[in-house]
């Protein structure tokens, strides 16, 4: 069973995923803490918001590598360096490599009920198709696009007159609270993957 204490939280935007991360590893008693904070980009709210927080950043801009496969390296080894239990790619827009998936579990968070709308566009397409419920998916990463195993999921309306923005914002109050609760469980319980399932403190 893997247990996940140490946190290295990859971000490329706001990073209120990150926040509500930072915010309940305060409490000694959540079992997980954000050991750094890495970055596709500089001059983001996610980077400042962990540098506030005294937690250590790294930034790996994919152009200043000269291919994807030196980029998947070189995140690798940013990521080994904090030597995370687990690493959440939380509204991180790239997809992370085979260095870095063979080497840490990573959970990653979308905006979508998966298998429906993966993708950098989850809620404007499931706006764009007409969807009346949506809401928000963590799961284990794999070499795909949002395609690895689910561990958990909550449900969000859509209204008649929502825009992406709106909609959003409403799944993102739930995905904050979803994410800070599935890493914890995953912290203090542990969690098993066999097949397509993850069970969390044996409870599936
Ligand atoms: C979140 O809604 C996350 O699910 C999404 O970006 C947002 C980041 O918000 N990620 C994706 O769409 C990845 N496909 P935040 O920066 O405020 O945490």
């Amino acid at each position: 069973m893997s247990k996940a204490g140490r946190l290295v939280v990859l971000v490329s935007g706001s990073g209120t995923n990150l926040q509500a991360l930072l915010d309940a590893s305060a409490d000694p008693a959540y079992g997980a803490s954000v050991v750094a904070v890495g970055a596709d980009r500089d001059d983001i709210e996610g980077l400042a918001r962990a540098t506030r927080a005294g937690v250590p950043v790294f930034v790996e801009k994919l152009r200043e590598h000269p291919d994807r496969a030196a980029w998947d390296l070189a995140i690798a080894a940013r990521i080994a360096g904090h030597a995370p239990d687990l690493v959440v790619s939380a509204g991180f827009m790239k997809i992370l490599g085979a260095p870095t998936l063979e080497a840490f579990p990573v959970l990653n968070t979308h905006p979508a009920l998966l298998p429906s709308f993966p993708g950098a566009h989850g809620v404007r397409d499931a706006l764009a198709h007409g969807a009346k419920v949506t809401g928000c998916t963590v799961m284990l990463a794999d070499t795909g696009v949002d395609t690895g195993p689910i561990v958990a999921q909550e449900a969000v309306r859509v209204y008649a007159g929502d825009d992406e923005a709106a909609l959003h914002e409403r799944i993102k109050t739930v995905e904050r609270g979803l994410l800070v609760e599935t890493v914890g469980r995953m912290a203090r319980e542990g969690w098993t993957v066999n097949g397509r399932t993850v069970t969390i403190g044996g409870v599936r």
